[in-house]
């Protein structure tokens, strides 16, 4: 049940006055949906970086061939955590050293951030970390059931014109399969600086059958987690004049 939710404007998503019902991700010509659209590659990486990643990044990729049971890569981890898009890698380097007894598994295409990761990961040894270098929904798609804690998805690329917001990464396909490998009891959490994100989510999450809203008073969405420390990307949207965020955290339901 929604809390406070008068106070988006996720109500005309619901109602069809802004479409949203038929949308399902694009799909790929031989592997089915997609939910990446960005940028591949930026800036090489100089020539210090480069060394560290080539000799690292081997040993912490997950290569797909088939189902992945995300328990083989951590051992006798109490927990284990899915980022989605962890950009420069800052939420993702703290949460692992904070909880060195979760596996983190950490999604980034973009091969700048892929490279500030491996070197977080090398300078602080951190050895509860993995990499997936591709389309966070084939991971997804390749963990069973209800193998994960809680998965993070902050600032996600906001795709504000509309014929792109098919392009967002929450959709009915992508929150299918959240449902699906997020634990009953486990949390889904999406923080964004664009309202019309968050209303659309929340749109999303009313018509999901796999999870909740509900959120301790109206506002508190607002609140950033415990111990949040300002990704990238949210400096950045403070600097462009962006002040407030959403902070949701979605309850899987048990
Ligand atoms: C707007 S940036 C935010 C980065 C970071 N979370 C932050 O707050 O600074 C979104 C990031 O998500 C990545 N991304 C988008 N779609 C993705 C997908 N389907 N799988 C993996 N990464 C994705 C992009 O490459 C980009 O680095």
């Amino acid at each position: 049940m929604i809390c406070g939710g008068a106070a988006f404007g996720w109500r005309r998503f619901v109602s069809g006055e802004t479409q949203m019902t038929d949308h399902q991700l694009p799909l790929t010509r031989t592997e089915g949906p997609r939910a990446f659209f960005g940028r591949r590659s930026g800036k090489k990486l100089h020539g210090g970086q480069k060394a560290v990643v080539d000799a690292a990044l081997p040993e912490l990729e997950i290569k797909l061939e088939g189902r992945l049971d995300p328990r083989v890569l951590f051992g006798d981890a109490r927990r284990i955590v899915v980022e989605i898009g962890y950009g420069g890698g800052e939420h993702l380097a703290r949460k692992a050293a904070e909880e060195p007894e979760t596996g983190f598994i950490g999604c980034e295409v973009f091969t700048g951030g892929i490279g500030k990761m491996v070197q977080a990961i090398a300078e602080q040894e951190l050895g509860n970390v993995r990499l997936f270098t591709d389309d966070a929904l084939k991971l997804l798609v390749a963990l069973p059931d209800a193998c994960l804690d809680a998965v993070y998805l902050l600032y996600p690329d906001p795709w504000p014109k509309t014929r792109h917001h098919k392009r967002r990464f929450v959709s009915p396909t992508t929150l299918s399969e959240l449902g699906r490998v997020i634990r009953p009891g486990g949390t889904f959490y999406f923080a964004t600086d664009i309202e019309d994100y968050a209303d659309w989510t929340l749109a999303h999450i009313v018509r999901s059958s796999a999870f909740e809203f509900l959120p301790e008073r109206p506002g508190s969405w607002h609140e950033p987690y415990p111990g949040w420390q300002p990704t990238r990307y949210e400096q950045k949207a403070r600097r462009e004049g962006r002040m407030t965020s959403f902070y949701f955290s979605f309850p899987r339901k048990k």
